[in-house]
């Protein structure tokens, strides 16, 4: 094949925002005021000009746009949508290793992935695009191994064309470590929180407890000023019961244990070793002091608890006893914001499915009860829609790491949600009003009825039954209309 000379000061794009690496690597806690920062490869510099006025060491190099500055060394390195601009394989290798050089704890690598490009002519192991730039597009796969064949190191998946390469184990252990830890807790601490600050909330709680149980109306006089607040009365006994919690201690340390076992299990899955005890925030020892005889017996628990995601039984046994979620003959449906209140072995799961793809853009997640399957689904308008559409979907298939995308966007016909309450924690903010409308719906027979998975099934049905959905409400249609 002919060489050719491909400009590629083409390639820079126009920010007006963080790009998607970065803004992962900030959210994870790798970038910010106590490190330091280097764009390899950065364009325009958009990422370093936002850093910076977010008070962010940060600097970048630009073989076209910034070559007057220097290429040193920091703490985070991105190299971002550089590597698939290159059209020699070696001069790829090169800057790959020159990046990872200069990065201290973490090097944030971005490609394009699986994106199909209308026209272009074949190049090297890419193609020249109508616009006269090379473009190498990747599969995950191939980029995760490349990665790890080019470095020796075996990348973390952080999203789709995004993989973070660690210096040290310390830096990989302290991701672990937060990404393990219960996220969605705080969204539901925070509903709660909000009631114990208010003063109604605070005496209802506090009567609570004094009874043992929630007050009749004779013995608390704030409910109906409550329930303009926070709404109707079944929310507020939630609420309160979350609060006062029957068991509300206990629940919080087994949470913390389960944390710690998927903290150790996720270390295995990634083959680093446990950091040394000594080095654990002392709540963390003082926790596993709490529930094992020994840090080494955390460990070993830890790896055993990683083989249970191997059992189909154990899976299906752990979905049986998730306190959340709809389950159907063969899978596990979970809203993200209840993510957190699954059995740890089924937070593992959901983790090494991400390995896989990284970070996707999801609101509902499903599990096959085998445990092979993992998917991450994105439906439109969660919360307004009654019956909310399909987007897209990326399945992952754990055996052999392997995932799937498909994108209903544009689909006539997609796959529709019903019983969302099923989905969510009940203190979830609209769990009532989707459970009233699931009843409603199931007096008319609606829900007994097959094929209504999909939206032009269930709206025939409705028009069949002469009703409507307006928001969350079902109405009669007049047949003079
Ligand atoms: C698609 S742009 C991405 C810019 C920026 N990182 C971003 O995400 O907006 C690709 C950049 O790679 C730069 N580049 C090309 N060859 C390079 C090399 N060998 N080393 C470093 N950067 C290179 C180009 O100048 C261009 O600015």
């Amino acid at each position: 094949m002919a060489t050719m000379t491909i400009p590629r000061h083409k390639t820079a794009i126009r920010r007006l925002a963080h790009s998607r690496p970065v803004s992962l690597a900030l959210n994870h806690g790798f970038v910010g005021p106590e490190a330091t920062f280097f764009d390899y490869g950065c364009g325009y510099g958009e990422d370093i000009d936002l850093l910076r006025s977010a008070g962010v060491h940060a600097d970048g190099w630009d073989p076209y746009y910034r070559s007057n500055s220097n290429v040193c060394p920091a703490d985070c390195v991105n190299l971002g949508y550089v590597l698939n601009v290159i059209d020699d394989v070696s001069e790829r290798d090169t800057t790959l290793r020159l990046a990872f050089g200069l990065a201290k704890h973490v090097l944030v690598v971005a490609v394009r992935v699986d994106q199909s490009l209308s026209g272009g002519i074949d190049y090297s192991d890419g193609v020249v695009t109508n616009s006269g730039s090379f473009q190498k597009i990747y599969t995950q796969a191939e980029f995760r191994d490349y990665i790890e064949v080019t470095l020796g190191r075996k990348p973390f998946m952080a999203g789709l064309g995004i993989a973070y390469v660690f210096k040290d184990e310390a830096a990989e252990s302290a991701l672990l470590a937060r990404v393990s830890r219960t996220r969605v807790r705080s969204e539901r601490i925070d509903w709660l929180s909000q009631l114990a600050s208010d003063p109604d909330g605070k005496a209802l709680i506090d009567t609570t407890r004094q009874l043992g149980r929630i007050p009749l109306d004779t013995e608390f006089e704030g409910y109906e000023r409550l329930a303009i607040r926070f709404g109707s009365r079944s929310r507020i006994e939630r609420l309160v019961l979350g609060a006062v919690g029957s068991g509300g201690l206990a629940e919080a340390q087994l949470q913390k244990r389960n944390d710690i076992l998927t903290y150790l299990a996720m270390l295995h899955l990634r083959g680093i070793r446990p950091p040394p005890v000594g080095s654990l925030p002392s709540e963390v020892r003082a926790d596993i002091k709490l529930w094992w005889r020994s840090y080494t017996k955390a460990i070993d628990e830890g790896r055993e608890f990683l083989f249970q995601l191997g059992n189909p039984e154990q899976i299906r046994a752990a979905c049986g006893a998730a306190p959340i979620g709809k389950r159907l003959p063969t899978d596990l449906y979970v809203h993200s914001s209840s993510e957190d209140l699954l059995p740890a072995l089924l937070r593992v799961l959901i983790f090494a499915a991400r390995q896989v793809v990284g970070d996707v853009e999801y609101n509902i997640v499903k599990l096959s009860l085998d445990g092979r399957k993992v998917s991450f689904l994105q439906y439109q308008d969660f919360d307004q829609d009654a019956h909310p559409c399909l987007r897209h979907s990326v399945r992952v298939h754990l055996p052999t790491a392997s995932y799937m995308i498909r994108d209903y966007s544009a689909s006539e016909n997609p796959p529709i949600l019903h019983r969302k309450e099923t989905l969510v924690d009940p203190v979830y903010p609209l769990y009532e009003l989707f459970a009233t409308l699931s009843e409603q719906e199931e007096a008319l027979g609606l829900l007994s009825q097959s094929s209504i998975g999909f939206r032009q099934q269930w709206q025939q049905l409705l028009s069949e039954q002469n009703v409507e959905i307006i928001g969350h409400s079902i109405r009669n249609v007049s047949n003079d209309r």
